[in-house]
């Protein structure tokens, strides 16, 4: 979406995937204080993200939006106002329809969604100082056109508020209703492309629910063009630091979110982040090449089931090529400088995860544990062409 802010994937953290609906004021700046003594935020780590569970079960007598009270007493002005003074962004969650998740669910009670309040809603979200809406259909009413109407209207009521606001939709909660994928570039800066992620590799699903990485990998893959600045597939919050993985694992989940040009959401408890999970939060090499200025996602190289190849082209003409070992014993991944769109016969290689270099005349190759996933930013060598196309889109039939 052209709207000026998400130029590149956006980055921050969200409470949905730790907390669920136990979230109070006292927490969410308790975590923007551990962005900030972590040097999360310094990293780009900007948008703290209020999800579902944060409002009153009724709207007031003019029909506007409220914090709930016992959580939030001091209101959502002075939550994002505190964001504000830590150097954070501030986003929330609504719905398009009736109810959000947790009220359809019944975890939370009423019937608050923005249906019939669009345009008030966006008005309450900037005066409170709202720089990021996440808008989550969970309904089970509704088709695709359904969906994209309603999803244009917040979009252009966003719109005139006047506030750069970036705005991240999910079409996929309760996803067999809603048809089947789409580019929501028209229509938002970031879409979720799968049901939701859950701490686990593989859960078998091609895109039910709940998603685990391998899974969603191979959904979100297909569809690298549908990248742009502005516009992003967006394959789910991160799930580093949140168990349920081995640390191969987790580095792997991170290392194709961060080529895959995924918004970068952690979604783990900061305050009591171990060293291992920040390493990987904070590898500025992932980072780097995550939130490079031409906003391409990776476009499969090869994949011959178990080893799977992806580069993304880079600003200043290196490319950077994960070499990801789907098996489940250690196994050999390699390409070539050609293959990943580079000329010559002279090439340095910086493995993202080491940050050491090696030099090559044209072989790309790395012994790689089994799950796991290397990554080497790859420079020198004559001009560079563009990527090769992405593969044939290929949904739900891709096996898990
Ligand atoms: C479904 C979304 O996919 C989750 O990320 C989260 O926002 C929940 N809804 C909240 O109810």
């Amino acid at each position: 979406l052209n709207n000026g802010v998400a130029r590149t994937p956006p980055m921050g953290w969200n409470t949905w995937n730790t907390f669920g609906c136990n979230i109070n004021e006292t927490l969410i700046r308790q975590m923007a204080d551990a962005i900030v003594n972590t040097g999360m935020r310094d990293l780009g780590y900007k948008y703290v993200v209020v999800d579902d569970c944060w409002f009153d079960p009724n709207r007031d007598a003019q029909g506007n939006l409220q914090a709930h009270a016992g959580r939030f007493p001091s209101g959502m002005k002075a939550l994002g106002d505190y964001l504000h003074s830590r150097g954070l962004l501030f986003g929330l969650y609504q719905v398009p329809r009736e109810k959000t998740c947790a009220q359809y669910f019944g975890a939370w009670p009423g019937s608050t969604g923005s249906l019939g309040h669009e345009y008030q809603d966006a008005r309450q979200f900037a005066a409170w100082g709202v720089d990021f809406l996440k808008y989550d259909w969970c309904s089970p009413w509704g088709t695709i056109n359904d969906q994209i109407a309603g999803f244009s209207l917040m979009r252009d009521a966003l719109a005139a508020t006047g506030r750069p606001i970036v705005y991240s939709i999910n079409p996929n909660s309760i996803h067999e209703k809603t048809g089947p994928q789409r580019n929501w570039g028209d229509i938002a800066n970031m879409w979720r492309t799968t049901e939701d992620i859950t701490n686990a590799w593989n859960t078998g699903q091609t895109n039910g629910y709940p998603m685990g990485i391998q899974n969603i990998v191979n959904v979100n893959v297909p569809i690298a063009s549908y990248a742009s600045p502005g516009s992003f597939n967006d394959p789910d919050m991160l799930v580093v630091g949140n168990g349920g993985m081995t640390d191969t694992e987790m580095r792997s989940h991170f290392a194709l979110w961060a080529i895959m040009a995924a918004p970068l959401i952690a979604g783990n408890d900061i305050r009591n982040a171990n060293a291992a999970t920040l390493d990987i939060l904070r590898n500025q090499n992932l980072v780097a090449i995550n939130q490079d200025s031409l906003a391409l996602q990776a476009v499969q190289v090869s994949n011959d089931g178990i080893r799977r190849v992806l580069a993304k082209r880079l600003a200043n003409g290196d490319v950077a090529v994960a070499l990801f070992n789907q098996g489940n014993s250690t196994t050999t991944v390699s390409t070539t400088a050609a293959a990943i769109g580079k000329s010559g016969n002279s090439f340095t290689l910086r493995d993202a995860w080491t940050n050491t270099t090696s030099t090559s005349t044209g072989t790309i190759s790395a012994s790689v544990p089994a799950h796991g996933t290397v990554v080497y930013r790859v420079s020198g060598g004559g001009t560079t062409t563009p990527p090769p196309p992405p593969t044939t889109f290929r949904l739900r039939s891709e096996s898990s």
